[in-house]
């Protein structure tokens, strides 16, 4: 078997420079489905276009967290092992298109996305598809608590931040289970940015020390929880999460993986290593970065690229020669 460095002995690498170029295929070839109504369409196209990226990645990568089991789904399947081999041994997250209905009807904030960690760091909740997240910047960390009421959590960021809590804007996805939490917030006070899809773009927003979001909260899949955890260990802030089964099955399912439940999970359980990356791309206009533009014969990317070791974050604009992307 070979033996695979830690990624910490290659402290001068950023493998997230690498991935980007996977986010940014996948969000090129996704961009002729925007606004034709096929989301299965457009997501097949990325993820194509991401897998045949890694694969020339130097790198030995586990899909710890992807499109689903192999037999049911044509994608980047869970257990995969993608990248050239030749590298560091990681697991990554990967969601080709974060956001396949919104890239499906033209809608903004959809983002091509790979989150990257040391082998064998990831958290495995699989088995329990949703949970419930607060994600917020690093000026709150000691300040919220996932199991307070939000009313509570408002009122300490806002005597943190020195502003009125009428001034605080709060990342739902727009859901019918999150009628009593938003209900909650705004009888708080604050006001509610509905997002039609896509936490984690809204996580990193409310992260972020330009964000638009002052805190994401609400029920979102435990995949995308994973992989916000990654940019959060880049970015500082506080991720902290509660497995929520939606049967008894499904929490027996996650027993029997070994998962807790009545517990918080923080950014180092979600993935136990300190070395994470984190890479996005635009596939439509977002808060987050731009979507792919055509520009004459050049096509425009936008990415964030995340690295926690170095602690950088990196705006790519990258422009594409368009006749490369016509057929292969
Ligand atoms: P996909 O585009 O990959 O389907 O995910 C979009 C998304 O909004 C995630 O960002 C979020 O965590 C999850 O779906 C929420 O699930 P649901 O749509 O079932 O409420």
């Amino acid at each position: 078997m070979t033996e695979h460095a830690p990624l910490f002995e290659n402290p001068d690498r950023n493998l997230a420079l690498e991935l980007v170029r996977a986010t940014e295929a996948a969000a090129i070839r996704a961009t002729p489905f925007i606004g034709h109504g096929n989301k299965n369409a457009a997501d097949g196209a990325a993820v194509d276009a991401m897998r045949k990226f890694l694969g020339t990645v130097n790198f030995s990568g586990t899909v710890v967290i992807g499109e689903g089991e192999k037999d049911e789904a044509p994608m980047l399947y869970n257990g995969e092992v993608v990248g050239n081999g030749r590298g560091p041994a990681c697991d990554i997250a990967v969601d080709p298109i974060d956001g396949t209905s919104l890239t499906a009807a033209g809608r903004r904030n959809a983002i091509s996305m790979i989150a990257a960690a040391d082998r064998g760091s990831m958290l495995d909740a699989s088995s329990v598809f949703y949970m419930q997240k607060l994600v917020a910047g690093p000026d709150l960390v000691g300040v919220v608590d996932i199991r307070l009421p939000i009313g509570e959590n408002l009122r300490a960021i806002a005597n943190a931040r020195g502003r009125a809590v009428s001034e605080l804007q709060v990342a739902v996805l727009d859901r019918p289970r999150h009628e009593d939490l938003v209900r909650d917030i705004r009888a708080a006070g604050a006001g509610t940015r509905l997002l039609l899809d896509g936490d984690v773009a809204g996580g990193i927003d409310a992260a972020s020390v330009d964000g638009l979001f002052d805190i994401c909260v609400g029920t979102g899949g435990s995949p995308e929880g994973v992989a916000t955890a990654c940019a959060i260990k880049a970015l500082g802030g506080v991720i902290q999460t509660i497995l929520a089964p939606q049967s008894d099955e499904e929490r027996q399912r996650g027993l029997d993986a070994g998962l807790k439940f009545d517990h918080v999970y923080e950014a180092d359980e979600l993935v136990k290593s300190d070395n994470t990356f984190f890479v996005a791309t635009g596939v439509t206009d977002g808060n987050l970065v731009s979507g792919v533009r055509r520009r004459g014969h050049i096509i425009r990317t936008e990415s964030i690229v995340l690295r926690s070791h170095s602690g950088t974050i990196r705006r790519v604009i990258a422009d594409h020669l368009a006749e490369r992307w016509l057929d292969d």
